[in-house]
């Protein structure tokens, strides 16, 4: 597999390939979340502009109906996993949440169902080890306190 994309790596994983899917899907998905996420409040305090924009308005309404839609998401998704934002390939300008659970995301084509396929642009770990050092169990609060530090700019150049 060396030389090929991690992305297609990914969109060709079977179920059976335990190794790939836990640890190619593991570095995939927090690579993405360390993209995504700004230091501190107050760094990216600039909400989405431009296309990004145009698109959370036209699938969601406005950025205040998204984070309640991921941080639905979020909260259903049972046990370890993530909670995305992610660009139908099929409709670029379309946007939907999903969740997935473990390392699985929606690049894995051959374990996703198919309505949650796609783009991931935004992704935000549900996994216990993200948050019960500060937050312990309150899960809904880590992800309104990471939804508040989204850098958008860089959710912006992650779409296609
Ligand atoms: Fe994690």
């Amino acid at each position: 597999m060396q030389g090929r994309a991690l992305e297609d790596i990914l969109a060709q994983v079977k179920p059976s390939d335990t190794g790939l899917r836990n640890n190619g899907g593991g570095h995939f998905n927090h690579a993405l979340f360390w993209k995504v996420i700004g230091p501190q409040i107050g760094t990216s305090q600039a909400g989405p502009e431009g296309p990004l924009q145009r698109r959370i308005d036209a699938s969601f309404g406005d950025l205040d109906t998204l984070k309640k839609t991921i941080a639905k998401a979020a909260a259903d998704q049972f046990g370890s996993g993530w909670a995305w934002l992610v660009q139908d390939l099929n409709d670029p300008d379309q946007l939907f949440v999903t969740s997935t659970p473990n390392q699985d995301n929606p690049l894995m084509a051959k374990i996703v169902p198919a309505a949650g396929q796609g783009r991931p642009i935004l992704g935000i770990d549900v996994w216990e080890h993200a948050y019960y050092l500060n937050y312990q169990n309150r899960r809904t609060d880590y992800v309104g306190a990471v939804l508040d530090r989204i850098n958008w700019s860089a959710v912006s150049t992650l779409m296609a």
